[in-house]
């Protein structure tokens, strides 16, 4: 009698374990899946891999930054070489405080001025779904700036001017759905990164967030609101780029075209709708206006677009839906820039994969065709008519040759 109790006792002592460690194993399961969402919304991949590398967050891809060429390290678990031994505590400092291990202040080509924006929970789900991929040694040499930013300690200033740590905390008088969208831009996706102008020192200039900026020779365009040039897309057409790289009015070439395919096009819907929702509530800045274009440019660059570019974006500058886009009012073309517009004539682009869209189609170079006067008497009709934009010289197409020629 008194031995069945014991084993009965034992029993439940050993199912209550059991319980135990599997809504443990659960919770884990969860974390990790957490972390694996956020590590794809926040987009430490494309940094930390080698494009075209089968070896994720192995480090290595070299950063282009204002100052000079830095090189990503290894975040893989190795011990030797990646953050296997790492603290979690080490971990969230260099995610959120932009701190090395040992306390040296990393560069803000990653991102911390927006991971800061991130939870402590958010941040160790990153961490747990690191520690389950796959160790990779590969000693990283990173530090390649020229002085004076060689020296870690010249970002203590920069860390006080531009940076200002602390979580995310919502607007109570916005929805839930802003609130979510403001998190994620502001926080792990980090979209000002690219698309916020920055003062000589490559710290953000807050008070025009997300009015577009030039960086490695492309436009991120305005993508703010109100008068700016998203001003005309719905939400639905901002989700429908964010998930497929392309809507009626535009196709995400270079940069965003890898952001697109790496990180927002895995996100939820409703996370890309929570996004857009929060870009059109940001008010946009006035178009400059097209200034002084000269007549005998325009009806040169007319008839060349007539000749060349008007089979796939139609004669009204309309395109194709979803296959060659509308010209007319996009950002790209509409910004006072015309990086984007010159270098996609000169180069063209390469086709799109994202998940949804296998073979997106891609445009052909016409560098090798027109000359310098050429390609700025098109680029000059296409912005001005289709867009109110300043026209382009020839002198600008001549430096955009020089600056492709040194990125290839
Ligand atoms: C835009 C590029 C970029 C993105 C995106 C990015 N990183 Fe980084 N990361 C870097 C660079 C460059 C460094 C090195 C900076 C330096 O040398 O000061 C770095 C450093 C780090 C370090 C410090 C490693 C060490 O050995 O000192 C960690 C940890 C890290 N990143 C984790 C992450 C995580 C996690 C994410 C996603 C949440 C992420 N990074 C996203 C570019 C990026
Ligand atoms: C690594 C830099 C980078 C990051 C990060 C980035 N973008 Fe972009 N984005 C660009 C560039 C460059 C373009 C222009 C693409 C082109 O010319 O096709 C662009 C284009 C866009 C456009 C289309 C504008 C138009 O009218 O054609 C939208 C919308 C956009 N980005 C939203 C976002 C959002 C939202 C995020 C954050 C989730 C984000 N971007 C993050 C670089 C970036
Ligand atoms: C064979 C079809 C084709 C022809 C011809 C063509 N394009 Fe394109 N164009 C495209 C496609 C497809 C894209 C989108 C590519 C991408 O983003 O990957 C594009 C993109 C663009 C963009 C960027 C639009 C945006 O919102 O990002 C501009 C500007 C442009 N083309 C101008 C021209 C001009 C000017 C010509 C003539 C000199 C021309 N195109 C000829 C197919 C074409």
């Amino acid at each position: 009698m008194r031995k069945r109790s014991t084993i009965a006792i034992a029993l439940l002592a050993l199912t209550a374990s059991v319980g135990a460690s599997r809504s443990a194993g659960l919770q884990d399961f969860a974390e990790i899946e957490r972390g694996r969402y956020l590590a794809n919304a926040a987009d430490c991949a494309s940094c930390h891999t080698v494009p075209g590398s089968n070896q994720p967050f192995a480090g290595g891809r070299p950063i282009e930054t204002p100052f000079g060429n830095l090189v990503s390290p290894n975040i893989t678990p190795d011990r030797d070489t990646g953050i296997g031994t790492w603290t979690d505590e080490e971990f969230d400092a260099a995610v959120r405080a932009g701190r090395q291990r040992g306390g040296a202040r990393l560069y803000p080509a990653m991102p911390f001025p927006y991971y800061s924006r991130m939870s402590r929970e958010d941040v160790k789900a990153i961490r747990a779904y690191l520690s389950t991929v796959p160790p990779v040694h590969n000693a990283v040499m990173s530090d390649a700036l020229p002085f004076p930013f060689n020296l870690r300690s010249s970002m203590i200033v920069w860390d006080r001017l531009y940076f200002k740590p602390g979580e995310f905390h919502p607007d109570p008088s916005k929805s839930a759905e802003w609130n979510r969208g403001a998190y994620l831009v502001e926080g792990p996706a980090h979209c000002g990164a690219c698309h916020t102008p920055k003062t000589l020192l490559g710290g953000d200039k807050k008070s025009d967030a997300l009015r577009g900026y030039t960086l490695q020779g492309w436009v991120a365009p305005d993508i703010t609101s109100g008068q700016g040039p998203l001003g005309n897309w719905s939400v639905d057409d901002i989700a429908e780029y964010l998930k497929t790289g392309h809507n009626k009015y535009a196709a995400a070439a270079g940069l965003m075209a890898e952001v697109v395919q790496l990180s927002t096009s895995n996100m939820t819907d409703e996370d890309v709708r929570a996004m857009a929702v929060y870009l059109k509530d940001i008010q946009g800045a006035a178009s400059p206006g097209p200034g002084s274009v000269d007549q005998n440019v325009l009806t040169a660059g007319g008839a060349i677009f007539q000749d060349l570019c008007a089979a796939c974006h139609r004669q009204d500058g309309q395109g194709i839906p979803n296959l060659f886009p509308r010209l007319s009012d996009a950002a790209t073309v509409a910004t006072p820039d015309p990086t984007t517009v010159l270098r996609v004539i000169l180069q063209g682009t390469p086709t799109v994969a994202t998940d949804r869209e296998p073979t997106g189609p891609g445009m052909p170079a016409f560098g090798w065709q027109l000359d310098d006067e050429q390609v700025a008497a098109v680029a000059t009709y296409v912005r001005n008519h289709f867009a109110h934009a300043p026209a382009v010289t020839a002198e600008q197409v001549h430096r955009m040759r020089a600056t492709l020629a040194k990125t290839e």
